[in-house]
């Protein structure tokens, strides 16, 4: 987690563009911030608790040409001004993203050399390290190469040093990190937003990779220490999809561009996958949770068995995956530490792998065999929803995919419209936005209940999980997704009076058995909020609002199905007057395990 951003240019404008830049890498986390910069040939170092606007109020705009910056979600050491970054050691002052590993002995190592600690950080051993190898050969290229020997784990460092003020220098192994390149100026960044209101050229450093920057050029070595090149690219994304546009929060504004999403990611081609035996899906999160939708329309109409793992699980326990298998990672910022790691151990297994990623070029996007993008745009607000509706729909296709070729007759009738509605869906779920202030009302009735409860059965489960961690995760409200036929099974016995329970209502054949459930809590006190669709009657006084989406083709019904529930959180949230788009403890890009 943790950005980092770092310039050197000759148009002084150092601090105001890595300030700039922080601001676009807040997303990966935001719980301390601080920036380095080389002013009047003098090392300057401000940091704060808190968030990049608390930064800014500490540093004054002043002219430099070198400057580094970092945003933190912390990992080492708690959140305060002495361990946030950037951190100094001798004539070494540096940023880091990524986990020393083996920082500990590292830092046993150093003490006994001299060196003294006042940070928890393993950053801090990572700067101290640099130093001594710094002091010993005064050559910081060598200095460097000798680092990358004996640094364990994962790192993204931005280096300046006190008697340099012509170059900046960047180091990369297993967390990502560009270089922007504009005319006078260069940039060293977490991620493309970082960069973009300066220059759209970059290059993305390979793992392994060291750069020297100065204001004309750029040189990169890779893990031999051999000089390569390393292919420039175009940011082709939109600039203005990281401005709220009018919106109250990112994420209100992402939930609103969902038709345009599922309009764009519709155009995507996807793999023919039916030469495989089974299916391994890997993710965190909502991406896991937009798995388990998939599994459930691939097993049900494309007929592949579909295990769905927890990336972090999936790491640590015996697999069964072949070359019949293949292992399909999901995740919008391709960054995800573990399921990142579960790509490369289903490889070295010998299994294909597929990746269903929204941002180009990220490492999980280069490490699997082949890729499906969805077309979701930057996605800021932390907690995913354009992304996962694009995650749905590319997995609704690859569930076409395999069932369109069916025996089953009854089956294909179906899905017999799928390429047709999927044609018509952005349209219906702009009607379904439209019923915003529906949803609204039904946040106000619940906001201030401490424990709020999602059922569900079959896929409608899966998306009441999604709907719980949407709600938790920005409202701070304890809230949890059961299967519908599950909760008496001891969880039923927290429904106390007026405990809101939403129920998910969206499969014909299974109705009856959810609504039964629904009455169930009802009859106990629950305060039924029925979800459903205009095809399902739903008999009986149960619940004391009712939602109705459309019904369309089972293949994109989660698709609508989401919109409700992610609006409910959004509105649950502003009520509580939470931090939406950054809520506590959390970061977009969770690049440690
Ligand atoms: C929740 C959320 C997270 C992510 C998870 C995986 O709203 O956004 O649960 O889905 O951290 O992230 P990616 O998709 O980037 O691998």
């Amino acid at each position: 987690m943790c950005g980092i951003i770092g310039y050197i240019g000759s148009q002084n404008k150092g601090v105001e563009s890595v300030l700039n830049g922080l601001e676009h890498l807040e997303y990966r986390g935001y719980d301390s911030a601080g920036i380095a910069f080389i002013s009047d040939d003098k090392l300057n170092i401000i940091k704060e608790k808190g968030r990049i606007a608390d930064l800014r109020k500490s540093v004054e705009i002043t002219s430099s040409n070198l400057a580094i910056g970092h945003t933190r979600w912390a990992t080492h050491g708690e959140v305060n001004k002495v361990n946030a970054h950037p951190h100094h050691s001798g004539s070494v002052t540096i940023v880091h993203n990524g986990i020393i590993e083996n920082y500990i002995e590292l830092k046993e190592e150093l003490i006994k050399k001299g060196y003294e600690f006042k940070s928890k950080t393993d950053t801090e051993v990572a700067c101290a390290l640099l130093d001594y190898l710094y002091q010993k050969t005064g050559d910081i290229k060598e200095s460097i190469s000798e680092f990358k020997k004996k640094a364990k784990g994962a790192y993204a460092i931005g280096l300046i040093l006190d008697n340099d003020k012509d170059n900046l220098y960047a180091i990369k192994k297993n967390s990502p990190l560009i270089i922007g390149i504009s005319k006078d100026e260069k940039f060293i960044a977490s991620d493309v937003p970082a960069i973009i209101d300066y220059t759209n050229k970059y290059i993305i450093l390979e793992d392994g990779d060291y750069a020297v920057l100065n204001k004309d050029s750029v040189t990169v070595f890779d893990n031999e220490n051999n000089k390569v090149n390393r292919k420039p690219r175009t940011f082709e994304g939109d600039a203005l999809s990281i401005s709220k546009c009018g919106y109250d929060h990112f994420m209100q504004k992402e939930i609103y561009e969902e038709p345009e999403v599922i309009k764009k990611t519709a155009l995507t081609d996807i793999p023919d996958i039916s030469n495989y035996d089974r299916i391994c899906i890997v993710a965190c999160g909502s991406a896991m949770h937009t798995g388990l939708v998939g599994k459930s329309l691939i097993e049900k109409y494309g007929d592949i068995p579909v295990d769905v793992e927890i990336a972090s699980e999936f790491r640590y326990k015996k697999l069964f995956l072949d070359n019949k298998t293949l292992v399909i990672a999901i995740s919008q910022s391709g960054e995800t530490a573990d399921t990142l790691e579960a790509v490369k151990i289903a490889k070295k297994m010998g299994s294909d792998t597929l990746g269903i990623i929204n941002v180009k070029e990220s490492s999980i996007a280069r490490e699997v065999d082949n890729r499906v993008y969805t077309l979701a745009g930057s996605e800021i607000a932390v907690a995913t929803t354009k992304a996962y509706a694009a995650q749905l729909e590319v997995l609704s296709k690859i569930a076409y995919s395999l069932a369109k070729n069916s025996k089953d007759a009854s089956k294909l009738k179906e899905i017999k419209d799928y390429l047709e509605d999927l044609q018509k869906l952005p349209i219906i779920m702009q009607e379904v936005l439209d019923n915003e202030e529906e949803y609204k009302k039904v946040a106000k009735e619940i906001y201030k209940h401490k424990d709020i409860f999602f059922i569900g059965r079959g896929i409608d489960y899966a998306l009441a999980m999604e709907g719980s961690l949407k709600l938790k995760e920005i409202s701070y409200i304890h809230s949890e997704a059961y299967a519908a036929g599950e909760l008496k099974h001891g969880t039923i016995s927290l429904i106390e009076e007026q405990t809101p329970v939403i129920g998910i209502v969206s499969d014909k054949l299974i109705a009856d058995k959810t609504i039964s459930n629904l009455k169930e809590v009802n009859s106990r006190g629950a305060n039924v909020i029925y979800l459903t669709t205009n095809q399902i009657k739903g008999e009986g006084d149960f619940y004391s609002t009712k939602l109705v989406v459309p019904e369309v083709n089972p293949l994109l019904q989660p698709i609508i199905n989401v919109i409700p529930l992610q609006l409910i959180a959004y509105h649950v949230a502003k009520y509580n007057k939470c931090d939406i788009d950054k809520p506590r403890n959390l970061a977009k890009s969770v690049t440690v395990e």
